[in-house]
């Protein structure tokens, strides 16, 4: 009797549990927790979600409690329908070994992993600080696995181009960025200073060192030619990197993108022939305006379009504040383009609540992006 009661009770409370994980999993809403299917709030951010076979994976800082560090490293989700996402761990995890470029204590951000066809190897990219050198390392770093979930084996980290000029920088501009002189200007954003900054003279600086390389992403085109995007010169000029066919390295071809813009956290995505950039400004933890800009190609030019949030949130934060939001990703469920955003907790990064936000188009083709409750999923 007694047998049967403590079968009954386990039977029950291992129904009940997976009924309130699935119900957990099912309730999720924009902006607030999102349980894993343990019941945890998904601890993946600035990351990418990908499709594999028959499963969606996402990728995503795990972030501490307390601390802007990296402890354990990138965590990985999976999931069949993009609601109910099951823990696997950490993809990459921080090394042990003291002095090693991803030791623990480093900060790893903005991880993007893609699929490579032809090497069939999950390729991550990600912005790394070394350890104990709060943000001036502005680095990105390369790993690679031959499994979506992992363990991903760390490649190497790096400044880029060092001693390279952007493939369509002229040899007048280029004469001319190598006049400027960084180290005579303490006072930024005065008009003369913008004028230096836009002749090239932070890619002058960095020339042999290489270029810095922050908040990032990496764009597959429709050929499967890879691109790096990333926030490089002291967060002023963005830089777009053609990669080689394994996706490993560069092939040397770059330019750089909107000078002095100060964009931050680019996603990107294609609408027939035109491509979408929509970043965000550079205020750290806290949330700005949203800037979009459109180009026929992927090196530009580009042109600037107002930001596409528009109207209210039920979070209260204003669309001119990306709804409380920063953008990690752009991915695409069925046709539809989806932006994956991060409302950052500075305070327990951990915390950080997620916001997917499908992307619409007005009567001329112009992206916007309204709040909604429900998350987009199949
Ligand atoms: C943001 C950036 C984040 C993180 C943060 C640190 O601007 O987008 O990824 O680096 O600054 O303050």
């Amino acid at each position: 009797m007694k047998k049967k009661t403590i079968f009954q009770s386990l039977i029950l409370s291992c129904l009940l549990s997976f009924s309130c994980h699935t119900l957990l999993a099912q309730n999720h809403v924009n902006g607030q927790l999102w349980p894993d299917t343990d019941g945890n709030h998904i601890n993946a951010h600035g990351g990418n979600i990908i499709q594999y076979q028959n499963l969606y994976y996402w990728y995503g800082e795990n972030r501490p409690n307390r601390g802007g560090s990296t402890e354990t490293g990138i965590a990985v989700y999976s999931s069949p329908d993009l609601k109910n996402w099951s823990n696997h761990g950490i993809a990459l995890a921080t090394s042990m070994e003291e002095g090693h470029d991803i030791e623990k204590g480093c900060i790893m951000e903005r991880p993007k992993v893609v699929y490579n066809e032809k090497t069939k190897k999950f390729v991550m990219l990600f912005h790394l600080e070394l350890k104990g050198r709060g943000y001036e390392a502005a680095r990105v770093a390369f790993a690679e696995s031959d499994t979506p979930k992992g363990p991903f084996r760390f490649i190497r980290s790096l400044r880029i181009h060092a001693g390279k000029w952007p493939f369509n920088m002229k040899k007048k501009e280029i004469e001319a960025a190598q006049e400027t002189d960084a180290s005579l200007w303490k006072d930024w954003w005065t008009p003369e200073w913008r004028k230096e900054v836009e002749k090239g003279m932070y890619l002058w600086r960095d020339m042999e060192g290489g270029q810095m390389s922050r908040d990032m992403t990496v764009y597959i085109d429709s050929d499967g030619k890879a691109y790096h995007i990333t926030s490089s010169q002291e967060n002023l000029t963005l830089l777009i990197s053609e990669l080689t066919d394994d996706y490993l390295d560069y092939t040397g071809k770059y330019t750089t993108a909107l000078p002095g813009g100060q964009n931050e956290a680019p996603c990107i995505f294609k609408n027939g022939d035109t491509y979408w950039l929509i970043c965000s400004g550079c205020t750290g933890w806290a949330p700005n305006e949203a800037r979009m800009f459109s180009a026929k190609s992927i090196w530009g030019p580009w042109t600037q379009h107002p930001s596409p949030f528009v109207g209210n949130a039920s979070n209260n934060q204003p669309a001119n504040k990306t709804f409380g939001a920063q953008g990690t990703y752009i991915y695409h469920m069925n046709s539809t383009p989806v932006m994956m955003l991060d409302i950052w907790n500075p305070q327990h990064l951990s915390k950080s609540m997620h916001l997917w936000l499908p992307i619409q188009f007005d009567a001329q083709g112009i992206p916007v992006i309204k709040w909604q409750d429900e998350i987009p999923v199949k």
